[in-house]
């Protein structure tokens, strides 16, 4: 860059109390308007835009160089600041009622073409955005998420040093971590056939910590799941994870309280903990969600009940083997709802995995429903109404099933009916601590008791001796924090003791071997002095994402990941050569395959195998 002019001023500082001085700003051509005699520029820098002006009579050499501006074009500027002309100002832009009509003018790079309008951001193609990510950052929208991302960090990091944390940086190449999700692995060169696994997040790590005798740690930590991805969620996220020794769940909570505090006010908004606390057992019966929304109301009402006692075969056999009868009340929407809506919402239903959608719609020419009164008594109807605690004007939708689909299936309804119906208070900010979650929960697919949070979860003191007898009934020392409805941040009262690990090991169906095998480094740690601890990490993306309005991570983290994973601006993931599988001891059993040995693109994208 030749330093001709030396930038001296930012384009956001452009306000009516520098008219007068002399400034040199730097920055890229936002927009060109050539009117014929004048020339107006918007120079754009990382803190705003002001408006330039060339004037052929006032200044013809810069008025030149004005003349081959185009978009995007980095160039240097110097003159005297002047206020706008009445009638020429701009009221609604911070640097609105200045210009300059700059006195030297130096293009310091030029630019191609754009694949993209920045002003059209939005409309354009993600995949377009992010294979031009330099140029999709440039835009206002992007760059003030970036800022807001950077000032959470530092206010977070700010409160946590004046609450005794220290910040320790903890392996990512590593052994795997159990949260659940699948690995990303990484062949070691210098151990031929062993891998490692990025961390899925430094559970292990930090609790190693708290044995060393590290009094309260925290690390703004990256964290690596193979998972498949929605968006809220990336392949690499980062958490601000957090882990204390000799707490218990009020202090975590209370510290976590102060960390979201400070980070929400970064963004304007003002929280007074205590949050509000809900059992899991409360959130699923009432909302059918382990993070439930609080933003409005429509909790479940049950009818299981009255269902048990009625003569109407699908209801009752629903009761008869355990499961519920359960619905929402829709208060004074029985005017506005149409049979075609009522429709709408039992396909949506049965598309969640429901059997159906019965209703009661309490209109002004009296009662109707989806044929409920061919099955119930009007007493048995009557009972429901009482119920729901229903009138004249409202609409009970009714569910029946497993009590595990009726919380899947009503829940999810329930979120779209809030949003459908525009119940959504969008003003607030409700958080919500969910407690009391089971330790362990029965999973079909695998067969077996998993446990809900992690495995180094510990039990309640008071469930310590259902461990092995009971354990589906223990319940455990965790808390989710949820933000409207989003689950911002999950940890736990961690199993200090070894012989409690174990039997946590073994509910599982971690034998000893296995377990030895995985974490036997952690169950010898536990032996040797481990004292009390717990901790918490809060997602920092999904919760910058809130704060910036955005609907996806994607837009709050600099350089992400497509659904599939891929980074279409560096065409990560990419082959490996032979070379470096060689070097590595692991080849790419696809090639072995193709005819003549020749390597096709499917092929060098292909599966490794480790030869030893
Ligand atoms: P957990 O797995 O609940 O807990 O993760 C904590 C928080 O991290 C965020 N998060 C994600 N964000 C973006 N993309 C993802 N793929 C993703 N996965 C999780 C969520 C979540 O609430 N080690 C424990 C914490 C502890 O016990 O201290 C853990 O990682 O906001």
């Amino acid at each position: 860059m030749s330093l001709k002019l030396r930038r001296d001023h930012r384009c956001g500082q452009m306000s009516v109390d520098k008219v007068g001085q002399n400034v040199c700003l730097s920055g890229w051509v936002n927009v060109v308007r050539d009117l014929g005699g004048l020339i107006f520029v918007e120079l754009r820098d990382a803190t705003g835009k002001v408006q330039l002006v060339a004037d052929p009579n006032k200044n013809k050499e810069v008025h030149d160089v004005f003349v081959n501006l185009k978009n995007e074009f980095v160039i240097a500027v110097s003159g005297k600041l002047t206020g706008r002309p009445e009638g020429t100002c701009n009221h609604s832009s911070p640097t609105g009622l200045v210009e300059l009509y700059p006195d030297q003018c130096e293009i310091l790079n030029t630019a191609r073409p754009l694949p993209f309008q920045l002003d059209q951001g939005e409309k354009v193609d993600e995949a377009l955005r992010l294979k031009y990510r330099y140029l999709d950052l440039r835009r206002p929208e992007m760059s003030k998420n970036l800022v807001m991302r950077h000032k959470i960090s530092q206010a977070v990091r700010r409160y946590l040093d004046t609450e005794g944390f220290i910040e320790v940086e903890t392996p990512i190449l590593c052994k795997a971590t159990p949260e659940g999700a699948r690995d990303f692995l990484v062949p070691s060169r210098l151990n031929p056939g062993s891998w490692y696994a990025l961390p899925q997040s430094p559970q292990l790590f930090k609790q190693t910590l708290m044995i060393s005798g590290v009094d309260r740690y925290y690390q703004i930590a990256r964290c690596f799941r193979d998972e498949d991805l929605r968006a809220d969620r990336q392949p690499e996220f980062t958490q601000i994870d957090m882990e204390f020794s000799f707490v218990d769940e009020e202090e975590v909570q209370r510290v976590t309280e102060g960390v979201l505090v400070e980070s929400f006010a970064c963004a304007g908004i003002e929280l007074k903990p205590p949050f509000q606390k809900m059992s899991y057992a409360d959130a699923m019966g009432l909302y059918g969600s382990d993070k439930p929304d609080l933003r409005f109301g429509l909790e479940f009402k049950d009818f299981t009940a009255v269902a048990r006692n009625c003569k109407f075969k699908m209801f009752k056999d629903v009761a008869e083997a355990g499961g519920l009868v359960k619905g929402i009340v829709l208060s004074g929407k029985a005017e506005t709802t149409s049979r075609k809506h009522l429709d709408t919402w039992a396909d949506y239903a049965k598309s969640c995995g429901g059997k159906g959608l019965a209703w009661i719609s309490f209109g002004k020419e009296g009662l109707r429903t989806s044929g409920l009164e061919k099955h119930l008594t009007a007493d048995e109807i009557e009972q429901i109404i009482q119920i729901a605690g229903a009138g004249v004007g409202d609409v009970i939708l009714i569910v029946a099933d497993k009590a595990k689909q009726v919380a899947n299936v009503l829940g999810r309804l329930r979120l779209k009916l809030g949003e459908e119906l525009g119940l959504i208070d969008e003003t607030l900010h409700k958080l919500l601590w969910v407690v009391d979650f089971p330790l362990f929960e029965y999973d079909e697919e695998e067969g077996r008791l998993m446990a809900v949070h992690h495995p180094f979860t510990s039990p309640r003191v008071e469930d310590l001796d259902k461990l092995e007898s009971d354990p589906e009934s223990v319940k455990a020392r965790a808390y989710d924090i949820v933000y409207n409805g989003v689950e911002i941040g999950g940890g736990s009262i961690r199993i200090h003791n070894q012989e409690m690990q174990s039997k946590a090991f073994a509910a599982i169906g971690l034998d000893r071997e296995t377990a030895s095998e995985k974490f036997g480094f952690l169950l010898e740690a536990l032996e040797s002095g481990a004292p009390p601890h717990g901790g918490i990490a809060l997602g920092l993306d999904r919760m910058v994402m809130l704060l910036c309005g955005c609907k996806s991570i994607r837009d709050v983290i600099a350089f992400p990941k497509t659904q599939s994973g891929a980074c279409p601006m560096t065409s990560a993931p990419s082959a490996a050569s032979d070379e470096q599988l060689n070097e590595l001891k692991v080849y790419n059993k696809l090639d072995k395959t193709t005819e003549k040995g020749k390597t096709t693109d499917k092929d060098k994208k292909g599966s490794c195998e480790p030869v030893c």
